[in-house]
């Protein structure tokens, strides 16, 4: 016996098996944590009223939240469920529309606490028995445990735009992280040059189906903004009439502010003339000049564009500039500055700062063009709609992309300071309707 014939490969090939296992069982655990954190210092009253009509009350957040984790690795994964079919409905976001959800008879506080550990309970039984190396795309890999992270860590962030929009007491998170001081590059825009790159992803362990498939795009070079604009050189255009100006503005977005007596970003108000304040999660505080402004709509950035002489990038655009390595022609499929996982030198995300940061505060996370706040901080509307990729097939289900394809909505790149690290990537696509400025959303623009 010499020991070298010692099956290594399968030994190996054993220890990533359940690795991954424990990787996504601590991912779940972890995921719950930061949703009960979050909801923590909510009172029940809170959590039961619905702040705004275009949000759902948070306590079916909550449920919801359990509900799709037993439709997706229970139900679909294994075949099994533990509700009655009533619970489906009421927890079903195509069935009920969010401004009717008050009215569904939703699991009170107690009762979702329990929903939510008992589907918890038997997700991690399945998960030991499951076979995640099966011809089956939706457990290969585990991209279904990713999907169901993700969703949880994306009702995260619904969860606190509705919080933001809350009138009354303030919200007051257990603890806020600080952050890096802000360090405008010298440049206001890079030149990224004509030529071809690679647009989306195949990648199919943590991908949701509109990143893909993966394909060839041949941009003309265009300029692109180094930061997201700031809420100094917004308000330079605020002050310069250019919500009086119609000529900036598409005429839907000219009607909309008109009918809807709009002049400002959404939480912007003056204490005196020109002496302007934001409202954050209700409490006062004076405009920051140095951050990137947030809470506008499309119409707002579209018109912003066009008064400083610019434009919205397209989604490819956006896309280029933070994940093309024009040195290696290769794409930096995760994030701007490569494939390692994002740390708060790097971006601000993750929600714990409960803000963006000043533009220049993360030189570490440059992508290969030197473009700075691509990923956190603040979404970023681009000029594009929501359409399908070449070759798009939904996955696993119509309702997560597909029915929303189409002009009605348009794409946001780049996560926000309030999106969990595992819900934002390069490749990542967001969506809205134009006139939506409830999202923790910016913009930069291109030429
Ligand atoms: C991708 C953020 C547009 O929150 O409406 C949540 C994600 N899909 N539950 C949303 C989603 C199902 C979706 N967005
Ligand atoms: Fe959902």
């Amino acid at each position: 016996m010499t020991g070298v014939l010692l099956p290594l490969p399968f030994i190996v090939m054993d220890t990533r098996k359940q690795t991954l296992k424990e990787d996504l069982a601590r991912a779940l655990q972890e995921a719950r944590e930061r949703t009960r954190w979050l909801l923590e210092s909510v009172s029940d009253e809170d959590l039961y009223a619905q702040h705004d009509e275009i949000m759902s009350p948070l306590i079916w957040d909550y449920g919801h939240i359990a509900n799709y984790e037993e439709l997706w690795l229970l139900k679909e994964a294994f075949g099994k469920e533990l509700s009655e079919q009533a619970l489906f409905e009421i927890y079903d976001a195509t069935i009920t529309p969010r401004s009717e959800r008050p009215s569904l008879e939703m699991l009170d506080r107690a009762s979702a606490d329990r929903y939510l550990d008992t589907i918890r309970e038997q997700v991690l039984k399945e998960l030991q028995k499951a076979d995640l190396e099966s011809g089956d795309a939706l457990l290969k890999d585990g991209f279904v445990y990713n999907m169901v992270i993700q969703h949880e860590a994306q009702h995260n962030e619904t969860m606190l735009q509705t919080l933001q929009l809350k009138k009354g007491r303030g919200y007051e998170p257990p603890e806020q992280r600080q952050l890096p001081a802000g360090n405008p590059p010298e440049e206001e825009m890079v030149f990224v040059p004509g030529g071809r790159f690679v647009m989306g992803t195949d990648d199919e362990e943590l991908a949701l189906d509109n990143e893909g498939p993966a394909y060839e795009v041949h941009l003309p070079g265009f300029y692109i903004d180094t930061t997201p604009v700031t809420n100094g050189s917004y308000l330079e255009f605020v002050e310069d009439g250019g919500y009086e100006k119609r000529e900036l503005w598409d005429p839907v977005g000219w009607d909309w502010i008109r009918e809807n007596g709009i002049s400002a970003p959404k939480h912007w108000y003056q204490k005196e003339p020109h002496d302007w304040w934001t409202e954050r999660f209700g409490f006062d505080e004076p405009l920051d000049a140095g951050a990137p402004v947030v809470h506008v709509s499309w119409y707002e950035a579209d018109a912003y564009t066009r008064w400083a002489g610019k434009r919205l990038p397209t989604e490819a655009e956006w896309e280029k500039a933070a994940s093309w390595d024009p040195k290696t022609e290769t794409k930096r499929l995760l994030y701007p500055w490569g494939e390692e996982q994002p740390t708060p030198e790097k971006a601000n995300l993750d929600q714990l700062a409960f803000r963006p940061a000043q533009v220049g505060a993360y030189p570490a996370g440059a992508s290969a063009y030197g473009v700075l706040g691509m990923i956190g901080d603040v979404w970023e509307w681009t000029a594009s709609d929501f359409a399908a990729y070449p070759g798009f097939e939904s996955f696993p289900y119509r309702e997560y992309s597909e029915v929303f394809f189409g002009p009605d909505y348009k794409v946001l790149r780049g996560g926000s300071w309030a999106t969990r690290p595992c819900a934002i990537r390069n490749t990542f696509r967001n969506w809205d309707y134009p006139i939506r400025r409830q999202l923790f959303v910016g913009f930069r623009c291109a030429r």
